[in-house]
């Protein structure tokens, strides 16, 4: 089975799903969308009212700004793959709940697994939540983060940047960055090396900012400065 039969196999099992109580209440089950080959994926919340009606996500306002980011790298959604943490609409867009998170997961696994993205690009509080339980995203946007192998990228939802204008700026400088994360996902840090290293360095393999060492070295201290005065919970995770 190719990358495309094994991504419309779980559609098929998505559509026909009951594991959780959204099942009841949805129109159109929504459980993905793009390149069976993408190199990044980008993974929302949940289905909203024109998503529910379609089977498609992100296809109302959010998704257009959506749209719009992507076309300022360069990149149209047929480039990417874009799925979210809950497969059906939750009525009234309330937030999910724990256990439809924990029911539609498998789902979301299995097209990780099989798309195998350079980056996860996460949008909002809820799929952040999944790579990055304690995290905030007001601290943590566009900061990418290697987990289990691969990079994480926190984002705000293009939702939020719609509501709340002043975000705007910030998620369209978080998305310009991405080609040059792709560029770092090639070299995932080597987790024997890691060992080896000293924890400053191997937590310098974290920063967000800077393809180079040097470069890396140079914003170390000004960086942890900052950080350490304002929010000692953020020092400890090292963002
Ligand atoms: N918001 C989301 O989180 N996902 C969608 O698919 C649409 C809007
Ligand atoms: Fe199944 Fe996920 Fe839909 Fe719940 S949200 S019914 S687990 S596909």
């Amino acid at each position: 089975m190719d990358n495309q039969e094994a991504l419309e196999q779980i559609a098929a099992e998505v559509k026909q799903c009951d594991r959780c109580v959204l099942h009841l209440s949805r129109k159109k089950a929504v459980p993905g969308d793009g390149n069976a080959h993408a190199q990044i994926m980008f993974i929302g919340e949940g289905p909203g009212f024109h998503e529910n009606e379609q089977g498609l996500p992100f296809v109302g306002a959010a998704g257009k700004f959506l749209e719009e980011l992507l076309a300022s790298i360069n990149l149209r959604r047929e480039d990417v793959f874009i799925t979210n943490v809950v497969k059906c609409r939750p009525p009234s867009n309330r937030d999910p709940l724990p256990d439809e998170l924990a029911a539609c997961d498998d789902y979301l696994e299995r097209q990780i697994h099989i798309i195998n993205p350079k980056i996860i690009v996460t949008l909002g509080r809820y799929s952040m939540a999944k790579f990055l339980p304690n995290a905030k995203i007001s601290v943590v946007h566009g900061k990418p983060k290697w987990v289990n192998g691969r990079l994480i990228v926190p984002m705000y939802h293009p939702a939020a940047a719609l509501h709340q204008g002043s975000l705007k700026p910030q998620v369209e400088a978080d998305f310009k960055r991405l080609p040059e994360l792709i560029a770092m996902a090639e070299h995932p840090p080597q987790p024997n090396k890691l060992e080896s290293m000293p924890a400053s360095s191997a937590t310098m393999l974290e920063l967000p900012q800077f393809s180079t060492l040097q470069a890396m070295k140079e914003d170390l201290e000004p960086f942890e400065e900052k950080h350490s005065q304002s929010d000692s919970a953020t020092q400890l995770t090292l963002f």
